[in-house]
C-alpha cells in the first residue's frame, strides 16, 4: 500500500513555531517517526509539503494521476477556506483522512470550520504527531475492508 502525506502552509516551521501549541518535534522528526510505523506495517509513505495552494492542489491531484491508495492531509489554514483544496480531493476520488496537530474545535471560531472534512473519510484533532500515525492506520483499514465496512 502507498499512501501520500501532505502538510500545507507553516507546517514546515513546526518545532520552531508556536511550540506550546504545535509541540517542539520538527516536520521532519515527525515525517521520520511515521516512515518508520507505516514501514512496520508493509506501507510506503511519500511526503509532501508546500506552503502554497496551487503547488498542494497539484500534489492531491497526484494522489490520484500517481497511482497513491489513499492520503492524509494536514492543510493548515487552507482547511478553513480552501474551495479549491476542497474541489482537488474531490476530483481524486480517493479516501482522505484529514490531520491536525491541535484541537481546531478547541481554538478560534474561524479554526472550528473545515471546508475539506466533507469530502474527507475522517478528520484526526488534537492528538498531535499520534494523529499521523492514526490516519494510517485509518487508510489501511479502509483499504482492506472497503467503504461499507469500516
Ligand atoms: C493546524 C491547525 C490550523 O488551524 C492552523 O492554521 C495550522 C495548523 C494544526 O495542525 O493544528 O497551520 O492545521
Amino acid at each position: 500500500m502507498k499512501l501520500r502525506v501532505i502538510n500545507g502552509p507553516n507546517l514546515n516551521m513546526t518545532g520552531r513555531r508556536e511550540p506550546s501549541v504545535y509541540g517542539s518535534e520538527t516536520l521532519d522528526d515527525i515525517n521520520n517517526q511515521l516512515r518508520d510505523f507505516a514501514q512496520g506495517q508493509g506501507i510506503t509513505l511519500d511526503f509532501f509539503q508546500s506552503n502554497s495552494e496551487g503547488a498542494l492542489i497539484d500534489a492531491v491531484h497526484d494522489v490520484l494521476l500517481k497511482g497513491f491508495d489513499g492520503c492524509v492531509i494536514n492543510a493548515g489554514a487552507y482547511t478553513h477556506y480552501s474551495f479549491a483544496l476542497r474541489d482537488a480531493i474531490a476530483a481524486t476520488g480517493k479516501p482522505f483522512v484529514e490531520v491536525h496537530l491541535s484541537n481546531i474545535h478547541a481554538r478560534e471560531e474561524f479554526r472550528h470550520t473545515s471546508v475539506i472534512a466533507p469530502v474527507c473519510i475522517g478528520q484526526i484533532a488534537g492528538l498531535g504527531k499520534l494523529g499521523y500515525q492514526l490516519a494510517v492506520e485509518a487508510l489501511a483499514a479502509y483499504d482492506n475492508k472497503g467503504p461499507l465496512e469500516k
